[in-house]
């Protein structure tokens, strides 16, 4: 019988360091592109994908990523006696009330392939998702994890996000050694991966972005694996083991990927999706563009 994806794992315990001060008391999940929280645009994708259970794993200082799915009782009220109709739609879609959700704390900061593990319990024995909300993905055909399920549905394995990146960036990702792979080519086998090499002994540059589908194997795995780069348990050395017993694919995802973990790429994603903003996009372009205008003047005349 194929088995099908039906649950996402977040992991949103990572304390944001890199966005200090707004992280202090705010989870770097909760900072908004636009006019909507990183986090969302991550479960937004996960539903659009069909999955219906979305597993956080959470820690200290992330009570607003419970509370943002949460139902809001007052808000919803007040929205209501104030007949702010599309508001109230808007609040209460967050979640489709097919989907549920489930925190787990990891209260120790052991890693990613450690906040993976705490999700086993739930997950139990099924292919899973997980989304990395850093990693903000403008993708067509449904979102980039849609495009992934349609492959892990016809090849049931697990298959992980991937993009190139600039030769001299290995060293901030996941990258992997692909294989060519007969049936399509943005689709590879996954010879070999490895986190965070430097340029000079990078495999390829083919980085792993922050989508991944894995069968529950990885999670006997990673209950295995030592502590590796920067002393944390890494999914990837535990998916450097999954793949010397099981198919990984590797996929080129159709879209556009915004690193919203780095101070730069969340600007250059605030811009793009004000740029394409129901409501902002018109005006916005009108003052880029006298933006542009008057860059351009103090330019030429230095
Ligand atoms: C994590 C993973 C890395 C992956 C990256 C994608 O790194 O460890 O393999 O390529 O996410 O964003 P982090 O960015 O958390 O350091």
């Amino acid at each position: 019988m194929k088995r099908r994806v039906r649950k996402a794992v977040f992991p949103v315990a990572g304390l944001g360091t890199r966005f200090l001060p707004a992280t202090k008391a705010n989870p770097k999940e909760m900072l908004t592109v636009v006019d909507k929280p990183l986090i969302q645009y991550g479960v937004e994708e996960a539903v659009a994908a069909g999955v219906d259970t979305l597993i956080f794993i959470t820690g200290r200082t992330k009570n607003a990523i419970m509370d943002h799915f949460d139902k809001a009782y007052e808000l919803e009220a007040e929205l209501e006696a104030r007949s702010k109709h599309d508001l109230l739609k808007l609040v209460q879609d967050i979640v489709p009330p097919r989907v549920s959700c489930v925190y787990i704390r990891q209260s120790e900061a052991l890693g990613l392939g450690h906040a993976v593990l705490c999700a086993s319990a739930v997950v139990g024995d099924e292919p899973f998702a997980i989304l990395l909300a850093d990693d903000l993905i403008d993708a067509p055909e449904g979102g980039a994890l849609a495009q992934m399920i349609a492959h892990f549905q016809k090849f049931q394995c697990s298959i992980l996000g991937v993009e190139r990146v600039p030769p001299e960036e290995t060293y901030k990702y996941g990258i992997v050694h692909p294989l060519p792979f007969a049936q399509n080519q943005k689709l590879s086998n996954v010879d070999s991966i490895v986190e965070k090499p430097k340029p000079a002994e990078a495999p390829s540059n083919l980085a792993v972005v922050g989508r991944y589908i894995l069968t529950p194997r990885i999670f006997d795995l990673l209950a295995k694996t030592p502590r590796g780069a920067g002393n944390e348990i890494q999914l990837t050395d535990g998916i450097a083991k999954l793949l010397q017993e099981e198919q990984v694919l590797a996929y080129e995802f159709e879209g556009r990927r915004y690193d919203c973990g780095s101070k730069l790429g969340y600007l250059i994603a605030n811009i793009e999706y004000g740029l394409k903003h129901e409501e902002l996009g018109d005006d916005f372009r009108d003052y880029l563009e006298s933006l542009g205008s008057k860059l351009s003047e103090t330019h030429s005349s230095n």
